[in-house]
């Protein structure tokens, strides 16, 4: 498909989406979330993407956010519909069975941290700057701000940020758990593409499964969170990849992962 709105390449195994409306700071609009959702569906049919890399075009913003320019023609059903829809694409992130890394270029505000935690884990430039500014607009996040916030940052930290709508540092983000790391801006694409290629080697039923069990069983009690983690270790153990695994490992060679989610 044609997209206007967003980027889409599929390079060493590595699908890379770019926001692509760097003259309003990458805002999601509702075409950019209707090309985003296809670019997901299309990244999900395709064998060859094997992790996805999410960032923003431009050297300012990942994406600053919903696109405010929409927000005086729509009513409260409207409005209804824009939040379900950011709700909707940002599930089909999150549930992809390929980890998914945001590559936070600059501003992550509002759609666009939620964007970000729906990844899988954030890598920050040293000048990103994250935050929830919906309160500065009168209104409240919309796609997920108040429940990831706080599952991944705790309630306080999420509630100071949501209702005072600071900004923070990249710096600041790494410390309250939120990015898993930091890097000069300069380096930040690179090394994530790094990281992405040496994912993309690894089992895809691994990194499917360590997905699946650490995203379910967070919202479990301990023990439901390690029987699914015993499940899944059990399905691991059958792939062609886990035989490939411990060959390689006694032929003291290293090992090529070629397995498929079916075999
Ligand atoms: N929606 C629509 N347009 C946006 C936008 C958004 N979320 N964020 C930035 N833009 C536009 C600006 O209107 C401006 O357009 P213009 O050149 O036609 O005037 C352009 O992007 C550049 O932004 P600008 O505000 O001039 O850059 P800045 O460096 O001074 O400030 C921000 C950067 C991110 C701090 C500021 O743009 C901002 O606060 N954006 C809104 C963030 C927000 O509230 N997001 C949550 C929305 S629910």
């Amino acid at each position: 498909m044609a997209y206007e709105n967003i980027l889409l390449e599929v390079q060493d195994n590595v699908a890379v989406v770019t926001i692509n409306r760097p003259k309003v700071l990458n805002a999601l609009n509702p075409d950019t979330l209707q090309e985003l959702e296809q670019a997901i569906l299309e990244i999900r049919a395709n064998a060859d993407a094997r992790v996805m890399v999410i960032t923003g075009a431009g050297d300012k913003a990942f994406v600053a956010g919903a696109d405010i320019s929409e927000f005086p023609k729509m009513n409260a059903l409207q409005a209804r519909m824009f939040a379900q829809k950011g709700h909707d694409v940002f599930f089909a992130l999150e549930e992809l069975p390929i980890p998914v890394i945001a590559c936070v270029n600059g501003f992550a505000l509002g759609g666009g941290c939620e964007m970000a935690m729906s990844c899988d884990f954030i890598y920050a430039s040293d000048q990103a700057k994250f935050g929830q500014p919906e309160i500065n607009l009168g209104i409240i996040p919309g796609f997920g701000g108040t429940q990831r916030l706080s599952r991944l940052v705790g309630r306080a930290k999420a509630k100071e940020l949501c209702m005072t709508g600071d900004q923070i540092t990249a710096q600041e983000a790494r410390d309250i758990g939120l990015v898993a790391q930091v890097f000069p801006h300069a380096e930040l694409k690179d090394t994530v593409m790094k990281v992405a290629k040496k994912m993309a080697a690894k089992g895809r039923v691994s990194l499917r499964a360590i997905k699946q069990v650490i995203d379910r069983g967070v919202e479990a009690d301990l023990k439901t969170g390690c029987a699914y983690e015993v499940e899944s270790f059990a399905t691991s153990f059958v792939s062609q990849d886990a035989k490939e695994g411990a060959t390689a490992f006694l032929e003291k060679r290293k090992p090529e992962f070629k397995g498929s989610f079916t075999s």
